[in-house]
């Protein structure tokens, strides 16, 4: 059924959606004519079925629109789907935060609103090597210890941060997620430390299940209470995106440069999200049948929802990221992902933290403790949904 109120803005967005479809779209297979919505299903299903690749240049942006589309065929209660369009940048109470000159004392909780939080941060998106910004971020506090351990001396962590990011071809990035997001976490004076888990082997890129190996890996270390996933390629914009997670799931990344800083749908919870240990393990963790990218995210978030808990973001200007733009081919989508994300609640029970299995390597550098996995769909067996 079609909401009228919005159907203005809905027509308007298919048609420009459209447009960048059909951009987007090798040359060759293209006899389709953009006409009405009820098309378009049909559409992206003969593209799943024929395994036409979008195009590297428009990737992100079709991806996009795959995603908004097929999305409203299949949302979960069968209502039609509605678009987020408020960009407003102002939204939000003014916040509060501590004067210049405060002094808290080593014996209580560091504040979450540090004056050292200033807001708007430079993004350098430079390449540069990780020996480089091991060295200067090292110099910068020799506190930091192998694995990039770091903990707040002049008050309590609030919250003890495993940041795990999953890996995959992507070197000339690591260095600059970490010179930039390292100084970040020191001012928000929290203690935490980065696992990088890296896929080898052939299987397509399982984020997921990266995921949940990093989780039982960090546990081994110590008793991280807040866990936040984060892609390798994305640059927090804003220093007051607090990075300590809070009794509701955190959706850390609300606007994206790639997205035109608006959110691409109310559901997305990828590229940085945070969940308690405790929010974790009680949904089993991530899934792991989601091989190739996408909709692992939107499986979590279905977790999620089944139980209650609502999800929470940053306001208005705070939630936002740059991206690092990709040099080379990504990772092959998951087209699978539709037929499984309608099964979340059957799966969740039986597909997650426990199932699986792996023989992790792992080996300390100076600021991140890398896990290199090989992944196979036999490490996480589950009867087939
Ligand atoms: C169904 O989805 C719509 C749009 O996402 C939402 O507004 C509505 O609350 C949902 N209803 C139920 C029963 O979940
Ligand atoms: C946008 O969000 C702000 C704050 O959340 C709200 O006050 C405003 O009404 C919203 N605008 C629209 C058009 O939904
Ligand atoms: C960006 O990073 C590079 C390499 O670390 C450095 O040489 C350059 O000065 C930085 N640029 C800015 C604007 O900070
Ligand atoms: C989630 O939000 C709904 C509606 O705002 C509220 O009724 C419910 O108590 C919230 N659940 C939790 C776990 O906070
Ligand atoms: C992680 O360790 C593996 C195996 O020792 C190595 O091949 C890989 O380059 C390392 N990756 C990173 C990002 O340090």
């Amino acid at each position: 059924h079609l909401d009228t109120e919005r159907l203005p803005i809905r027509l308007a967005l298919r048609s420009f959606l459209g447009l960048i479809f059909l951009f987007s779209l090798s040359t060759s297979a293209l006899y389709f004519i953009y006409s009405a919505p009820g098309i378009v299903n049909e559409y992206v299903f003969m593209v799943q079925a024929r395994g036409i690749q979008i195009r590297e240049n428009m990737r992100n942006i079709g991806a996009q629109v795959l995603e908004q589309v097929v999305r409203g065929a299949y949302s979960l209660n069968g209502t039609d789907y509605s678009y987020d369009f408020n960009m407003s940048e102002s939204d939000g109470p003014p916040t509060t935060y501590l004067p210049e000159g405060f002094t808290y004392l080593p014996s209580q909780v560091c504040p979450e609103r540090l004056p050292s939080m200033k807001g708007r941060l430079e993004v350098n998106m430079t390449e540069v090597s990780l020996e480089e910004v091991e060295r200067s971020l090292l110099e910068k506090d020799p506190t930091v210890t192998p694995g990039g351990y770091w903990k707040p001396k002049d008050c309590l962590p609030r919250w003890k941060v495993a940041i795990l990011v999953p890996f995959r071809n992507r070197h000339e990035h690591l260095p600059i997620l970490l010179r930039h997001l390292v100084p970040v976490l020191q001012k928000q004076r929290l203690q935490f430390a980065f696992y990088l888990i890296e896929q080898g082997g052939t299987e397509p890129f399982n984020r997921a299940m990266l995921f949940n190996v990093g989780y039982k890996e960090a546990m081994k270390d110590l008793d991280w209470d807040c866990l936040i996933f984060h892609d390798v390629d994305h640059l927090v914009e804003n220093d007051r995106n607090y990075y300590g997670c809070t009794d509701m799931p955190r959706h850390f990344a609300v606007k994206l440069d790639k997205y035109y800083y608006m959110l691409p749908y109310y559901e997305f919870f990828g590229g940085v999200s945070g969940l308690t240990v405790k929010q974790f393990k009680q949904v089993n963790g991530f899934p792991n049948a989601f091989w190739g990218w996408g909709g692992e995210d939107d499986d979590l978030w279905n977790r999620l929802q089944y139980a209650n808990h609502n999800v929470s973001r940053p306001r208005g200007e705070l939630g936002r990221y740059k991206s690092i733009p990709h040099h080379h081919r990504g990772e092959a989508q998951f087209l699978g992902r539709y037929r499984l994300l309608r099964h979340s609640r059957e799966r969740q029970r039986v597909d997650g933290l426990n199932n699986l299995n792996y023989s992790p390597l792992v080996s300390r550098r100076p600021l991140y403790t890398n896990i290199t996995v090989t992944l196979s769909r036999k490490l996480a067996p589950i009867a087939n949904y």
